[in-house]
C-alpha cells in the first residue's frame, strides 16, 4: 500500500513537544520519553488553558440556567458536540452523545440495544478486542441468552476474513469490533466487515479509541453504525468519551440511566424521554472537560490527520526495524506500518514485561506492560503479557533509539546476552 499522501507539511515533533508542558519534565533525572500514548496522550498547553478558561470565566451548569454563565457553559459544551461531529464527518451533531469514556459508550450500546435481542441471536466480536468491547457483550449474553462468536486472528496479527461467511448469518444481529487493536496495532478493514454484516441485516459497532487520534476517520466511509472513542487518547482531557451514530440509529437505543436532563416529562409513576442525544446524558455531565476538548481538535486539524498518520507510519516503520534487529524480541502484529497504528507490542521470553518496564522507567522511558485489558488476546498470542511502546505527535526517532538502548540495558542488567542484536 502506498504512503498516504499528505497535503500538509510534515509534522515537526520537536516543535510540537514544546507545546506539551509535561514533556519538559524529567523522570529519575532523565528527559521524559513518553511512549504510552495508547493508554493516554499528553495534553497541549491549549487544552490546559481551555480548562482554566472554562472554570475562571464560564463555570455553570448546562441546559438549565437562563443566566449568562449558564448560557456560556451550554454553548461551550454544545460546541464540543458540534466539533466532534465535524471532525468525524458524522451525519449530525444530534448523533453525538457525550459520555465519560469509550467504555461507557460501548456499554450504552450493549445495554441500550438489548431489547432488540432474543435467545438464539448472535453477536460477532473478534479475538483482538479490549475488555471494554468484550465484557459488556458477555454481560449481555448472560442477561439475554444470546450467543457470542469471534472472528479469529491470523498468525500475522490480522483478522481472518475468510472465516466471515461461516460466522455471519441471519442470526447475527450485531458485529462489534475495534478499528485499531490496542495491542497488535492492526487496523481492521471495518468497511469490508461492515458491508458483510449489513448484508445479513446486522448492526455494526466500532471501538475507535485507538484510531480516531491517529488517522483520518470519516464516518461517511467507515461503514459503522455506532462509533465510540475517547477525548483523552486524542490529546484532550480525561473523563470524556463519545458515542457517535446517525440520530435515527440512536433512536434504536433505550436510555440506560435515568435522571435530570434525559427526560421530557416526568410524573410520579411515569416519564417520557428527551430527544436524542440528550436522553443518554442523565445528570450533570463533565462540562469542563468537554468544553476543553475542542482545543485538542484544533491542534489535530491544524496539523491535518493525514500528516499525523504519515508521521506515525514513518516512526512505527523505523521502530519496527530497530526492534526487529533485537533478535530475542518477539514483535506482535503486522510488520507493515501501513497496516497498523502507531504502537508496537513486544515480548522478551527471558524478561518479564513488568521488569522491563521498570528498567525503562529508570531511564525516563514510559511504556505500558501487562495484558493491556486484552486477556483473551494474550492467551491467543501465547504470552502472559507484553511491553508496549505507543507513539504520539511529539515522538521522534531519537525516542525510539532511547527505547532500543533501554532494552539492551535491561538485558545487561539481568545478565542476559545482547549479542543477537543485528
Ligand atoms: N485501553 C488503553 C490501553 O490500551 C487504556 O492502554
Amino acid at each position: 500500500m502506498a504512503t498516504v499522501p499528505s497535503r500538509r507539511p510534515a509534522l515537526d515533533p520537536r516543535a510540537l513537544a514544546a507545546r506539551f508542558p509535561i514533556l519538559a519534565r524529567q523522570v529519575h533525572g532523565r528527559r521524559l520519553i513518553y511512549l504510552d500514548n495508547a493508554a493516554t496522550t499528553q495534553k497541549p498547553a491549549a487544552v490546559l488553558a481551555a480548562l482554566e478558561h472554562y472554570y475562571t470565566h464560564s463555570n455553570a451548569n448546562v441546559h438549565r440556567g437562563v443566566h449568562t454563565l449558564g448560557e456560556e457553559a451550554t454553548e461551550a459544551y454544545e460546541a464540543c458536540r458540534a466539533r466532534v461531529a465535524a471532525f468525524l464527518h458524522a451525519p449530525s451533531h444530534r448523533g453525538v452523545v457525550i459520555l465519560r469514556s469509550t467504555t461507557e459508550a460501548l456499554n450504552l450500546i450493549a445495554r441500550g440495544w438489548e431489547h432488540h435481542l432474543q435467545e438464539g441471536d448472535e453477536i460477532l466480536l473478534t479475538e483482538m478486542e479490549h475488555h471494554s468491547n468484550l465484557v459488556p457483550w458477555i454481560m449481555l449474553a448472560r442477561r439475554r441468552g444470546v450467543t457470542l462468536r469471534h472472528l479469529p486472528l491470523r498468525e500475522d496479527g490480522e483478522l481472518d476474513l475468510e472465516a466471515l461467511p461461516r460466522l455471519l448469518s441471519r442470526r447475527t444481529r450485531l458485529v462489534a469490533l475495534t478499528h485499531a487493536s490496542n495491542v497488535l496495532g492492526t487496523v481492521n478493514p471495518v468497511a469490508e466487515i461492515a458491508a458483510a454484516a449489513h448484508a445479513v441485516g446486522a448492526r455494526v459497532a466500532v471501538d475507535a479509541a485507538q484510531s480516531v487520534p491517529h488517522m483520518p476517520v470519516d464516518l461517511r466511509t467507515l461503514g459503522a453504525d455506532f462509533v465510540a472513542f475517547s477525548a483523552h487518547k486524542a490529546y484532550g482531557p480525561t473523563g470524556v468519551g463519545f458515542l457517535v451514530a446517525a440520530p435515527e440509529l440512536l433512536e434504536e437505543l433505550e436510555p440506560v440511566e435515568g435522571g435530570g436532563e434525559m427526560i421530557r416529562e416526568v410524573h410520579l409513576d411515569r416519564a417520557t424521554w428527551n430527544e436524542v442525544p440528550h436522553r443518554f446524558e442523565a445528570g450533570t455531565p463533565n462540562i469542563a472537560d468537554a468544553a476543553a476538548f475542542p482545543a485538542a481538535l484544533d491542534l489535530l486539524e491544524e496539523l491535518g490527520m493525514e500528516a499525523v498518520r504519515a508521521h506515525e507510519v514513518a516512526l512505527t516503520g523505523y521502530a519496527w526495524e530497530r526492534l526487529a534487529s533485537l533478535r530475542w524480541l518477539q514483535l506482535h502484529g503486522p510488520a507493515d506500518p501501513h497496516r497498523r497504528t502507531g504502537l508496537i507490542s513486544f515480548y522478551d521470553p527471558q524478561l518479564h514485561p513488568h521488569d522491563l518496564a521498570q528498567i525503562l522507567d529508570s531511564e525516563g522511558i514510559a511504556v505500558r506492560a501487562g495484558h493491556h485489558c486484552a486477556q483473551p488476546l494474550m492467551r491467543r498470542l501465547g504470552v502472559p503479557a507484553t511491553t508496549r511502546a505507543s507513539f504520539g505527535l511529539y515522538n521522534t526517532t531519537e525516542d525510539v533509539d532511547a527505547l532500543v538502548e533501554g532494552l539492551l540495558a535491561a538485558r545487561r542488567y539481568f545478565g542476559l546476552p545482547t549479542g543477537g542484536a543485528a
